[in-house]
């Protein structure tokens, strides 16, 4: 595996730094070769050297590498986010990772949040779309800074955008015991996108009728995720709507420190990243989970085709969490580096 590691900025590096160390033991363990090159892009360089991210990067990633690695983008002295909207947002559009896959899995009941469901209640799957929607960045300023200005930001839906991601929730439902899968969207207030959401849902509905189908509106969905997650099996949406709705069930699953994603083109190199941010109060001082981050690398593994490496990381990770080796966020007392320790000394593999 030759795997391109991009810490970036803030409790980025603390959580990667353990994640690749899994990856490491992993690769001694059972004898995968594993080569991790990494790339310093991040705020710093960025201020260092004015540059985002080189030109022909993208290119090597995609030609060179068998996956990416990224930790998290933010800091306060870049307050317009330009270097994570050329990195983050830059490697999910020109490596056209359209799928945002998002596992929504609470591992440990004392993690569960909503009076009265255990762990097992909550596990399903939010895909949201990611190369599109109102994160394309066109519109622009009129006025600016005057009374009178405009802002005007742009939520595009390609008719190719949403089929190819409403045929991979349709694919990916298959693949589930349960095979139900839920479209989201705000079709009664946003009509022009929303109708080509529902339209394209509806018509490649017609080619799964082994897969149960249904529509909820965002505002919804978000209210049943915490009314009652048992009925959740996969989630398809746009863009914003699966930001917002992954943070939500980031706090299902024990919060954000918890919840890993990966960026998908079935096919192509993709690129994994854990769903919280830099969070720069907490950076360099020990007290980021890194658990979000190693689920991460899990979700890697099993990406590449190490199922049984994967499975060995959640199951380290959920035991972590029952016997309180773990940070404050949840629940226990160790250090960013110890969790790594406890989660890397937990590894058993079940082939
Ligand atoms: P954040 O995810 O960085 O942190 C929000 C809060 O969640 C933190 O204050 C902390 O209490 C908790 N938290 C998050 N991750 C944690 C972890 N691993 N361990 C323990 N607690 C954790 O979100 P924010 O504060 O809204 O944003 C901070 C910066 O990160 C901003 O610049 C934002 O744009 C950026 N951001 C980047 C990404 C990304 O790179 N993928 C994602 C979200 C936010
Ligand atoms: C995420 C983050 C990013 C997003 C930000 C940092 C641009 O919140 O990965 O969920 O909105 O996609
Ligand atoms: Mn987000």
């Amino acid at each position: 595996m030759r795997i391109a590691i991009v810490p970036g900025d803030g409790i980025g590096v603390d959580v990667t730094r353990e994640a690749v160390e899994v990856l490491q033991t992993i690769g001694r363990l059972r004898s995968i070769p594993v080569e991790l090159v990494h790339f310093a892009w991040s705020a710093d360089h960025y201020l260092a050297t004015g540059e985002t991210i080189p030109p022909g990067a993208f290119d090597d990633l995609s030609r060179n590498y068998d996956a990416v690695f990224m930790g998290a983008f933010g800091d306060p002295r870049v307050p317009d986010m330009k270097h994570a909207a050329d990195i983050l947002l830059g490697a999910r559009f020109a490596l056209d990772l359209y799928v945002n896959y998002r596992p929504i899995r609470c591992l440990d009941d004392r993690l569960s949040p909503l009076k009265g469901f255990s762990a097992a209640d909550i596990d399903f799957v939010v895909l949201r779309e990611n190369t599109e929607g109102a994160y394309v960045g066109a519109g622009g300023n009129f006025k600016k800074g005057t009374a009178d200005e405009v802002a005007i930001q742009e939520d595009i839906s390609t008719r190719k955008g949403v089929e190819r991601i409403v045929r991979h929730a349709f694919e990916f439902a298959r693949t589930r015991e349960r095979k139900r899968l839920v479209m989201s969207d705000k079709s009664n207030a946003m009509r022009f996108t929303g109708d080509l959401w529902q339209r394209v849902f509806a018509q490649v509905a017609l080619e799964y009728p082994d897969v149960q189908s249904s529509h909820l509106y965002i505002d919804a969905l978000c209210m049943q995720m915490v009314k009652d997650p048992r009925q959740f099996d996969v989630i398809v949406t746009s863009n914003l709507f699966g930001d917002i709705a992954t943070d939500l069930g980031a706090a299902l699953q024990g919060g954000l420190g918890m919840a890993a994603s990966g960026n998908l083109h079935p096919g192509k190199v993709s690129m994994f990243e854990p769903v919280h941010g830099s969070a720069p109060k907490y950076a360099g001082t020990g007290r980021a989970n890194p658990f979000g981050a190693i689920l991460t690398a899990g979700l890697l593994l099993e990406h590449l085709g190490h199922g049984t490496e994967a499975g060995a990381v959640e199951r380290a990770v959920a035991a972590c969490v029952r016997e309180a080796q773990c940070t404050a966020d949840v629940g226990g007392t160790l250090s960013t580096s110890a969790a790594g320790d406890a989660v890397r000394g937990r590894l058993r593999f079940e082939e």
